[in-house]
């Protein structure tokens, strides 16, 4: 079901055109208030491009600015240095908004309002007129698996629902560039698959997306770049793939009969863990070979050697480490 005012000929022609979000030297700081408070550095000057159509994952411990970065790119908090465009519109401006959705974090509706109620009402808010909204949020409930729930109220939801809800409602004026600030967090296993499928489908229909989490899940990994921020500087980024491998990390295995033996022949070259028959050496190509060589000369059958790739959620825990989060 495309959602109306993206097909396939113009999304062409917007891949071609600038990036959907560009950023460039934006940096924070909340100025201490009261006496005795310290100012907060809660972004560090930052430059970073993001493509059109692309999803991109903004990870890292709470505190680490990542909201400050949404909302400057909405406007609602004034850089302290540097500038943005949405699409070309400079960040804040009535041109850029109208090209925004956004899921704030912690959203909250009105509890005595039904789902197909809170999306009549955003609408109403946003100028849409009536029958406008009524076509529109029946498409957006159909979107976000909540056609069943849109006559009952959000107070019987479910923290998944009411994010599927707050999606459809950030999708109300059909934007280009869609901001989803923690949409997984306080969600269940099940609920944060459905989000991700929601996220799947925005993809298909070439919508530019922006998701904030300092949580690691499924959702991050559909991401197609992620980016780590701690301490409001950007410490990674790249794809899933790039991040999560690491160069001179390999797996060797041998038959599972000769654990002992293997055991061994393969301490000399350092092992970080064996387990059985197998183990994690860190080498360069050449060490890796002079490993295989003394294996080998021990009649060793090998039957695994495999570069070794960290889970993303490895890499996140030794950069964020204990106190990765606030600014301070
Ligand atoms: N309005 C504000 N005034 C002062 N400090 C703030 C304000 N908003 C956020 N901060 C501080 O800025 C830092 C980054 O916060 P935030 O952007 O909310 O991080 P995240 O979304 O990654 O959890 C934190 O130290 C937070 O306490
Ligand atoms: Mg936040």
């Amino acid at each position: 079901m495309p959602l109306p005012g993206l097909n396939g000929e113009n999304l062409d022609e917007l891949r071609m055109s600038a990036p959907a979000i560009n950023i460039s030297g934006f940096e924070k700081i909340y100025r201490a208030r009261r006496r005795g408070e310290n100012d907060v550095h809660a972004l560090k000057p930052l430059t970073l491009a993001i493509e059109p159509g692309e999803v991109f994952g903004l990870l890292g411990p709470n505190g680490a600015g990542k909201t400050t970065l949404v909302k400057l790119l909405l406007g609602i908090v004034h850089a302290t240095s540097g500038s943005a465009t949405i699409c070309g519109h400079a960040a804040g401006t009535t041109g850029s908004k109208a090209l925004i959705g956004y899921l704030p974090e912690n959203h909250r509706y009105p509890a005595y309002l039904a789902g197909e109620g809170v999306l009549s009402y955003f609408g109403s808010l946003s100028g849409m007129e009536t029958s406008a909204v009524r076509k529109r949020s029946a498409m957006l409930l159909e979107l976000v698996n909540m056609t069943k729930w849109r006559r009952t109220r959000v107070r019987q939801y479910s923290k998944g629902m009411m994010q599927r809800l707050g999606i459809a409602q950030a999708l109300l004026n059909d934007p280009q560039v869609v901001f989803l600030d923690e949409p997984t967090d306080g969600v269940d296993p099940v609920g944060r698959r459905e989000i991700r499928d929601v996220i799947g489908r925005l993809r298909n229909e070439g919508k530019t997306i922006f998701l904030n989490s300092h949580l690691l899940s499924e959702v991050e990994l559909i991401s197609d770049r992620v980016a780590i921020l701690k301490q409001g500087e950007m410490v990674r980024i790249g794809t899933v793939r790039e991040l999560t491998s690491s160069s001179n990390a390999y797996h060797i295995a041998v038959a599972a009969d000769r654990a002992e033996e293997f055991a061994e022949a393969i301490a000399p070259f350092g092992p970080e863990r064996i387990e059985g028959a197998s183990a994690l050496i860190t080498a360069d190509a050449e060490r890796v070979n002079q490993a295989i060589d003394s294996l080998r000369a021990r009649g060793l059958l090998i039957t695994e050697i495999t570069p070794a790739r960290r889970s993303l959620e490895d890499l996140f825990m030794d950069i964020v480490g204990d106190n990765g989060g606030d600014a301070r």
